[in-house]
């Protein structure tokens, strides 16, 4: 969910202006209700609405509001309770209404709550568990007269996840924030200060942000802010300038942010390469803390990550073992947690995330550092949970990502987990770690590619508009370009709603070429000729077996590979690289691919159904 809140020196549009704007660029965290609250002198107006933001904006805009300088916001992915208006927040408490609240997260034992208030007589008017503490809170309202000391109160009632954000009519120009397990930047303005799940929620006003640790909470007013954990104790908030600004989430003249977001990949990628290497040209990752010892003593490399982010440590898989000789797993990041690995002190736990809130890699990085491994973070997002309690972060710099289906991170990934295997491989002293300039200059020249090959989409866009009807979509691939596949069918399925699979091309004949009938279209991800171990005359070979029983081949080549032309209904070409480099291009195609098809069908790409771009519940 989205949230954010603000309070400003004068009563009037502004703090509803900010309000709005702020869920706007928060739309994507989740999007399936919205809802304000406005506080004014002795009273809170509240308004929601299921659906997207715009039924909010409509609604507001038929009714009669009252200026105020304070108000909160919160955009909704459903979790206790369906999207309806009842349930969308901010959520009433007490019997004279006069709190708010919005919450992200999930309160585990809220049952157990609400069952102890409805016995005390409480009437509770939707499903959520969010709507368990506004009562909570309003009563501790009534009992301390302060709303920063109520919610220290009632976070101590608490279990699991959440970030809240209170407002009440008796404080009308403060609003009190606090989290756990969940995010939530302040930004500090002149005579205003605002709250948000992430910096863009206040960009558009200030690039001045502060981090709030674990167990903690904020209360603002127009020219004061103050921090303090839940044991009462104060603190000191973190503060940091963004580096970007509001035009970075914005669409920049696409029409979509996804399209937009694809089209940044080769910055994405160039940006991620900047600054890690010293004068002399060797990796130096300052920014890694952890002791060169100890990284050479590491006997075991485990990638944690969900989604496409989990597709991009597969690819590291490949070039990290290659380059360093380290074993690598990867695991998606909700199995890890709950099964038994076998990990200790010489174990280094990398995880991935673009947002790096995900709660479900956040739950697996703490379990990795309980069971005693040293643990990074290969994270887009500044100052974010996982990386702040992993011992250390290799930052990608893709900018900010709004979209909810990913690429540019994706593509930052790859990079940034291809640089960390590079430099450990460099301190192991292999021949890889020597010959690491090469391959840096290498993915130097990467993002030129992308940008030639983004030039040569037309016929890709063209095949989707004529695909738009299909019912399933396979895609195949070996090596690096086995994870290319499975991420190309999860941009698929996330943004066309069409069933489509990934498969290992060398799986095929244990059963997947079953599935192949007349018409049936198959992408396939053909490694370069100069691969080894004859792999490209294999994967020749696979798309010869399906074309014999009727599949409609849509071949991802290099440039100059006349091999596929006789098996190929459709050829897409991609520019040269070394094997291991080739996912940074090949999936490019694929992303194209399912946002015009998502396109041609007239769905929303940016907003899929029943997706969030940043899922903070297990
Ligand atoms: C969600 C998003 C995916 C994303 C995954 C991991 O499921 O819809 O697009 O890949 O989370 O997100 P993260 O922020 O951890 O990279």
């Amino acid at each position: 969910c989205g949230i954010v809140g603000y309070v400003g020196p004068q009563v009037g549009d502004k703090a509803l202006d900010v309000v709005m704007e702020g869920l706007g660029r928060l739309e994507y965290r989740g999007y399936d209700s919205a809802g304000v609250a406005l506080v004014g002198d002795g009273k809170v107006e509240t308004r929601k609405r299921a659906g997207k933001l715009a039924n909010l904006r409509q609604a507001l805009a038929e009714a009669d509001l009252p200026q105020t300088a304070t108000a909160i916001g919160h955009t909704r992915w459903a979790t206790h309770g369906g999207p309806t208006d009842a349930n969308a927040h901010p959520h009433r408490g007490g019997h004279d209404g006069k709190l708010a609240l919005v919450h992200n997260g999930i309160i585990e034992n809220f049952h157990g709550l609400r069952g102890r208030l409805e016995a005390e007589g409480v009437t509770f008017t939707s499903e959520t568990d969010t709507e368990v503490v506004a009562h909570l809170l309003s009563a501790a309202v009534d009992r301390t007269g302060d709303l920063t000391e109520a919610m220290r109160e009632t976070v101590a009632d608490l279990e699991g996840a959440f970030t809240l954000l209170a407002v009440h009519a008796e404080q009308p120009r403060t609003v009190v924030g606090a989290r756990r397990n969940s995010p939530l930047v302040v930004g500090l303005g002149e005579g205003e200060n605002f709250l948000g799940s992430d910096v863009a929620a206040f960009i558009g006003y200030t690039k001045q942000a502060m981090e709030l640790g674990q167990d903690q909470i904020v209360t603002i007013t127009p020219d004061t802010y103050a921090v303090i954990n839940f044991d009462g104790t104060p603190s000191d908030g973190k503060a940091y300038e963004v580096t970007w600004d509001a035009a970075a989430a914005e669409k920049g003249g696409y029409d979509t942010f996804m399209e937009k977001e694809i089209h940044d990949q080769p910055h994405a990628v160039r940006d991620t390469l900047i600054g890690r290497t010293d004068a002399r040209g060797d990796l130096a990752l300052d920014e890694l803390h952890i002791d060169e010892d100890e990284l050479r003593a590491v006997t075991k490399i485990v990638i944690v990550a969900c989604g496409t982010a989990s597709y991009a440590g597969m690819v590291a898989k490949y070039a990290i073992e290659h380059w360093t000789r380290i074993p690598v797993e990867v695991e998606l990041a909700h199995e890890f947690r709950y099964r038994d690995p076998v990990i200790d002190e010489h174990t280094l736990v990398v995880s991935i995330s673009q947002s790096g809130e995900t709660m479900d890699t956040l739950m697996a990085v703490r379990h990795a550092k309980e069971l005693g491994a040293m643990t990074v973070s290969i994270c887009n997002t500044h100052g974010s949970t996982i990386p702040r309690e992993s011992d250390a972060v290799l930052y990608t710099h893709a900018g900010p990502e709004i979209a909810v289906a990913s690429t540019k991170a994706f593509l930052a990934q790859i990079t940034a987990s291809y640089i960390l295997g590079l430099y450990l491989a460099a301190l192991r002293g292999t021949s890889y770690g020597q010959a690491a300039a090469e391959i840096m200059a290498e993915l130097q020249a990467i993002p030129d590619k992308i940008e030639a090959l983004l030039g040569t989409m037309d016929r890709v866009k063209e095949i989707a508009y004529y695909m738009a009807d299909s019912r399933a979509v396979l895609f195949l691939g070996r090596h690096v370009g086995y994870p290319v596949a499975m991420e190309g069918a999860l941009k698929l399925k996330e943004l066309a709603y069409i069933h489509a699979e990934g498969f290992a091309a060398g799986e095929l004949k244990h059963g997947p070429i079953a599935l192949i009938e007349p018409g049936q279209p198959v992408f396939v991800i053909v490694p370069s000729p100069s691969s080894e171990h004859g792999l490209h005359g294999k994967v020749v070979s696979n798309i010869q077996e399906i074309r014999a029983r009727g599949a409609r081949t849509l071949v991802i080549a290099e440039e100059g590979d006349e091999d596929v032309v006789p098996f190929a209904d459709v050829v897409i070409r991609v520019p040269r690289t070394s094997p291991l480099l080739a996912p940074l291009l090949t999936v490019v195609p694929l992303q194209v691919f399912a946002l015009q098809l998502s396109t041609a069908k007239g769905l929303d790409v940016d907003q899929p159904r029943n997706l969030a771009k940043s899922v903070t519940v297990e």
